[in-house]
């Protein structure tokens, strides 16, 4: 199968202005769009820049927008894209450091100020025990690889650099909702601003992207339920 690709370039060391240039790659239907960014970097273009790890969904490094839609280069299968056209941009709202590598720092920043870790008093002398049923609580959050494509995918995001964003909110859940954590009330307390919780406005777009088919918009809604409470 034959696919043409249109990728947003820019060096901001050398370039005045981003541009965007096309290749033409073969590829298998079963491939997925990682394969090709690869195969144009290792046969055509050796300066195209772009992250990518595990290249099997895992490391959430491969974060960009496809034909419009934000995702995992990894996670997209060349046979979705019969059309033939494939349009790569780095992911809206972050900064540009080389091509489709972005700026993530002002992110983790953000997922930092949830303290994304279990805040408890001295460990037992075994494990600390939970029951499966407040395990299951936080069973989807926990598949969060901070891959960005929520944040990056939110109206709300987009427009107001502020708001702390759907993926610190979807780690600060898994932690609220951790049977085992002692600083439940102050980590609610800590997402009860204008720009923190209450930003969202249940666009649903963080859920309709995120690659690990985590229900973003309703971590953000119990969230927001447990502060009324
Ligand atoms: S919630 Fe989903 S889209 Fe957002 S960072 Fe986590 S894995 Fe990525
Ligand atoms: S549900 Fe909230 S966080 Fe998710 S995209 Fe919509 S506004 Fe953004
Ligand atoms: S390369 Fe690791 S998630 Fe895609």
């Amino acid at each position: 199968m034959e696919l043409k690709f249109k990728i947003f370039r820019f060096d901001p060391e050398h370039d005045s202005a981003p541009y965007y240039r096309e290749y033409t790659v073969q590829a298998d239907p079963t491939e997925r769009i990682l394969d090709c960014l690869n195969r144009i970097k290792w046969e055509q273009d050796g300066t195209l820049s772009y992250r990518h790890s595990c290249a099997h969904g895992v490391c959430g490094s491969d974060a960009m927008r496809i034909n419009g839609v934000c995702g995992l280069a990894c996670q997209k299968l060349v046979k979705d894209f019969a059309q033939g056209e494939v349009l790569v941009e780095p992911i809206p709202s972050f900064r540009v450091l080389k091509d489709l590598i972005v700026d993530m720092n002002p992110f983790f920043e953000k997922v930092e100020s949830v303290r994304p870790y279990l805040i408890a008093s001295d460990p037992p002398e075994k494990e600390r025990i939970q029951s499966p049923q407040d395990r299951k609580k936080f069973d989807e959050a926990i598949r969060c690889i901070l891959c960005a494509c929520c944040t990056a995918a939110c109206p709300i995001a987009n427009e107001n650099p502020r708001f702390i964003g759907p993926a610190p909110l979807v780690q600060a859940f898994r932690r609220v909702f951790d049977s085992r954590d002692e600083a439940r009330r102050e980590r609610l307390e800590n997402l009860d601003y204008p720009d923190g919780v209450w930003a969202c406005e249940n666009r649903f777009e963080c859920t309709r992207v995120c690659p690990k088919e985590i229900k973003v918009t309703k971590s953000i809604n119990l969230l927001k339920r447990e502060l009324k409470k």
